[in-house]
C-alpha cells in the first residue's frame, strides 16, 4: 500500500500535470481535500486560492475594533492543509495592510502581495517553509467594502458609533486575509476587542456575552464556530446592542431603543425554525438569533450562521414582512449547510432558499399567503428576464458565466425566482412527498459541503430521476440549468386573490374609485400587488386621490412605500418627492434604493437633477454595496 505521503505527492503531481485533480487527492489524512473541489466545475475564478495545493482549514482572529482609525487591527492565524511538498499558500486580500507574516513559533515567513485587480484584489502569497500554521498581522482595508463604520447619527440610539460587516460575495477579503472562496470551508474562532460600552456579536457561538475587561481599556468578546463554513459567512457587528430571547433557542439582538417593536415583530421565529425542521431535517447550528441592524444595512437579510443579519425595514409593525426571516432561516440548510461552490452556482443558494422560504410560509401561514408571495416572485422574474435581454439573454441562465465580472453582476432574480421555479417544476413532476424526501436526504448527504451546479444535477439524476426517461424528458434538467429564458413547463403559482386585485387596479386606471374598503381588508402582498399593477401612466389627480385615500406617501410599510414611489417617479409626481427623499435618506437597502435612482435617471432633466441632489446627500450614508451600485446609476 502506498504511504499517505506518496499518495498525496502523486496526486498533486497528477493535478499539476493535467490540471484536473485525481480523485484520490489527499492533502493530509486529517484534512483530505473535499471531493467537490477536485472537479473542474468547482474552480473559483473569483479567488486566487489554490486549494488543491494548500488550503485554509481553520482561522483564529484576534482583532481590535479601532473606531477612531476606522479599522480592524490585529492578527489572523490560519491552519493550512497542504500537500507535503507544497511551498506556498495563496490567500485573497483587497486593500489589507499587511505588517508581518510568521509561523506559529514566531519565525518570519516571506510573503508577497501581487498585482491588484479592481474586482478581485491581490493575491497574498506566503512561503510556508514547512509551516502548517501561519500568523498574519494586519489592518483591514481603509474604505474596504465589507465594513461600514457608522457615526452615532446613523444609529437608532444616536449616541454611540456602530460597525457591521457584509461578507457575501467577495467582500470579506477586505478585512480577513484568508482564502475567500465559497468552495473552501473552515472552522474559526475570534477574539474581538471593542471599546467600553459597545458589544461585539458574530456569526458564531458567543462565548462571552458580556465580554471580559481588557488591560488598557475596552472589552474582549470571544466566539467559536466549530462547523466548517465558507468565508463569506464570517460576520461581525459592534455597537450598542441589546438581546432579547424569542424562544428556547431563538432571540433577537438590536439597539435598545428599538428592541420592543423589533422583538414584537419577530414573535414567530421559534415556530419558523420548527416548521423548517419539519420540512427538511434538524437545524444544524444550535441557536438561531437575528441581529436587526441600523437602516444602512444594504440587504434585506444576510444568512450569517446562527445570527441572521436583517434590515430594520422589515419591521412594519404588523408582522407582514417576516417572510424575509423565513428566507434567511432557510439558508441554514440551503446555503450554509450546502452552499454554492462558486458564484456561478449562486442559484443553488438562492433558488433553493426562495423555494424553501415559501414552503415555510405555507406551513405557518397557509397556502393563500404563500401563493401570493410566489406569484409576486413570478412577476419579478418576468421583469428580470425582460431586463436581462429577454428569453435569450445570457444572464437568464441559472449557471452563470461570470468570467471577468464581479459576482455581484450575477445576483439577480434569475437565481432567486427562476431557481425556485425550477424546483417547483421538479416538485410537480415527481409529487411533493417524493420531492421532499429527496431534498431532506440531499441536505443530509451534503451537509457542511459546497456544491456545484453539475454536482447537484448529478445527484438529482442519481437519487431522484434514477434513469426514468419519462421523468427526465418531462423536467428537462439541462435546459433549465444551462439554457436561457424560462422553459415552457415552468410552474407558475397563481394567487387566487390576485385576479380581483388586478381588476380593481385596472378599473382605477380607467377612472374607477379608490377601493378603500378593500384596501383596508387587504394584506401587504395584495396592497403591493394593487399598486404595482396600476397602469404606469396616471394623472396627477388620480395619483393624489390614491395617495390621500391610502396614505401612500406616509406608508411605514417599506414594500408598499417602494412600489408607490416607483409609480410616483414614473409620473413625475412632485408631491411625492418629500416622501421619496425621506425614504432614500432613512434607509440604504439596495433593493429599494437602486431601482428608485434608476427610475429617476430615466425621467430626463426632471428626475436626473433630483437624483443627483439627493444622492449627493445620501451617498455618505450608504454601505459600500449600495454605493457601488448607485454610483453606476447616478453619473
Ligand atoms: N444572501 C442574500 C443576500 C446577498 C445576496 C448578499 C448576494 C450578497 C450578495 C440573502 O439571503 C437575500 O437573498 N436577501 C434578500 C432577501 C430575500 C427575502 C430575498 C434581500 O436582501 O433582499
Ligand atoms: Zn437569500
Amino acid at each position: 500500500m502506498p504511504s499517505p505521503k506518496s499518495t498525496a505527492r502523486a496526486a498533486l503531481l497528477a493535478f499539476l500535470l493535467c490540471g484536473v485533480a485525481a480523485p484520490a487527492l489527499a492533502q493530509t489524512a486529517q484534512s483530505p481535500v473535499p471531493a467537490i473541489l477536485t472537479t473542474p466545475e468547482a474552480r473559483d475564478i473569483h479567488s486566487y486560492a489554490q486549494p488543491l495545493v494548500a488550503r485554509v482549514t481553520h482561522i483564529d482572529l484576534d482583532l481590535t475594533a479601532d473606531f477612531a482609525g476606522q479599522k480592524m487591527t490585529g492578527t489572523a492565524a490560519l491552519d493550512i492543509a497542504a500537500a507535503p511538498d507544497a511551498k506556498e499558500v495563496v490567500l485573497d486580500s483587497k486593500g489589507l495592510v499587511i505588517h508581518a507574516v510568521t509561523d506559529d513559533k514566531g519565525a518570519a515567513l516571506p510573503w508577497t502581495l501581487g498585482k491588484a485587480d479592481p474586482i478581485l484584489g491581490a493575491p497574498l502569497t506566503v512561503q510556508l517553509n514547512g509551516a502548517r500554521r501561519i500568523v498574519v498581522r494586519y489592518d483591514s482595508a481603509s474604505d474596504g467594502a465589507a465594513l461600514q463604520w457608522l457615526t452615532p447619527a446613523q444609529t437608532a440610539g444616536k449616541t454611540k458609533p456602530y460597525l457591521f460587516s457584509q461578507g457575501e460575495a467577495i467582500l470579506n477579503r477586505t478585512w480577513i486575509p484568508t482564502q475567500d472562496s465559497p468552495g473552501i470551508r473552515q472552522t474559526w474562532t475570534a477574539r474581538i476587542v471593542a471599546p467600553e460600552g459597545l458589544k461585539a456579536v458574530m456569526s458564531a457561538e458567543m462565548l462571552t456575552p458580556n465580554g471580559e475587561p481588557v488591560a488598557g481599556g475596552g472589552r474582549a468578546y470571544r466566539f467559536r464556530m466549530d462547523k466548517p463554513v465558507a468565508s463569506y459567512l464570517i460576520a461581525i457587528a459592534v455597537g450598542d446592542i441589546a438581546f432579547q430571547p424569542l424562544g428556547q433557542r431563538t432571540g433577537v439582538y438590536t439597539e435598545p431603543s428599538v428592541m420592543k417593536k423589533t422583538a414584537n415583530e419577530l414573535v414567530d421565529v421559534e415556530k419558523m425554525v420548527e416548521a423548517a425542521e419539519s420540512l427538511y431535517g434538524p437545524y444544524a447550528w444550535g441557536r438561531y438569533d437575528l441581529l436587526v441592524l441600523p437602516p444602512s444595512f444594504p440587504f434585506g437579510g444576510m444568512e450569517n450562521p446562527r445570527l441572521t443579519f436583517a434590515t430594520p425595514t422589515i419591521i412594519a409593525g404588523d408582522r407582514s414582512l417576516v417572510s424575509l426571516v423565513a428566507h434567511e432561516l432557510a439558508h441554514s440548510w440551503s446555503g450554509n449547510l450546502v452552499n454554492n461552490a462558486t458564484w456561478s452556482d449562486f442559484w443553488l443558494n438562492e433558488g433553493f432558499t426562495v423555494y424553501f422560504e415559501n414552503r415555510i410560509m405555507e406551513k405557518l401561514y397557509g397556502k393563500p399567503r404563500a401563493d401570493m408571495l410566489a406569484d409576486l416572485g413570478w412577476s419579478d422574474l418576468q421583469a428580470t428576464i425582460k431586463a436581462a435581454g429577454g428569453p435569450t439573454g445570457a444572464d437568464t441562465r441559472l449557471h452563470l458565466d461570470l468570467a471577468g465580472r464581479d459576482p455581484d453582476d450575477g445576483m439577480t432574480d434569475i437565481a432567486y425566482e427562476k431557481g425556485a421555479t425550477f424546483l417547483r417544476t421538479i416538485e410537480k413532476a415527481v409529487g411533493r412527498p417524493r420531492w421532499d424526501a429527496y431534498l431532506k436526504d440531499y441536505f443530509a448527504r451534503h451537509a457542511f459541503q459546497s456544491q456545484t451546479t453539475a454536482g447537484f444535477v448529478a445527484d438529482l439524476r442519481e437519487n431522484l430521476i434514477k434513469g426514468d426517461p419519462k421523468l427526465e424528458a418531462e423536467i428537462g434538467i439541462d435546459k433549465w440549468v444551462y439554457g436561457a429564458g424560462l422553459p415552457d413547463n415552468a410552474v407558475h403559482v397563481r394567487s387566487a386573490a390576485f385576479p380581483a386585485v388586478d381588476a380593481l387596479a385596472a378599473a382605477y386606471g380607467k377612472g374607477g374609485p379608490a377601493p378603500l374598503a378593500k384596501w383596508k381588508a387587504w394584506s401587504t402582498p395584495e396592497r403591493t400587488r394593487f399598486v404595482a399593477s396600476l397602469p404606469r401612466a396616471l394623472s396627477k389627480e388620480r395619483l393624489a386621490t390614491l395617495d390621500k385615500a391610502f396614505g401612500l406617501s406616509v406608508q411605514g410599510n417599506s414594500e408598499i412605500r417602494f412600489v408607490w414611489l416607483e409609480l410616483a417617479v414614473a409620473n413625475r409626481y412632485d408631491p411625492a418627492l418629500p416622501s421619496l427623499e425621506a425614504f432614500l435618506t432613512d434607509q440604504g437597502r439596495r433593493k429599494f434604493v437602486a431601482p428608485l435612482f434608476k427610475d429617476l435617471m430615466a425621467q430626463g432633466d426632471w428626475g436626473q437633477s433630483i437624483a443627483k441632489r439627493i444622492y449627493a446627500k445620501t451617498r455618505p450614508l450608504y454601505h459600500a454595496v449600495t454605493r457601488q451600485t448607485v454610483d453606476g446609476i447616478v453619473k
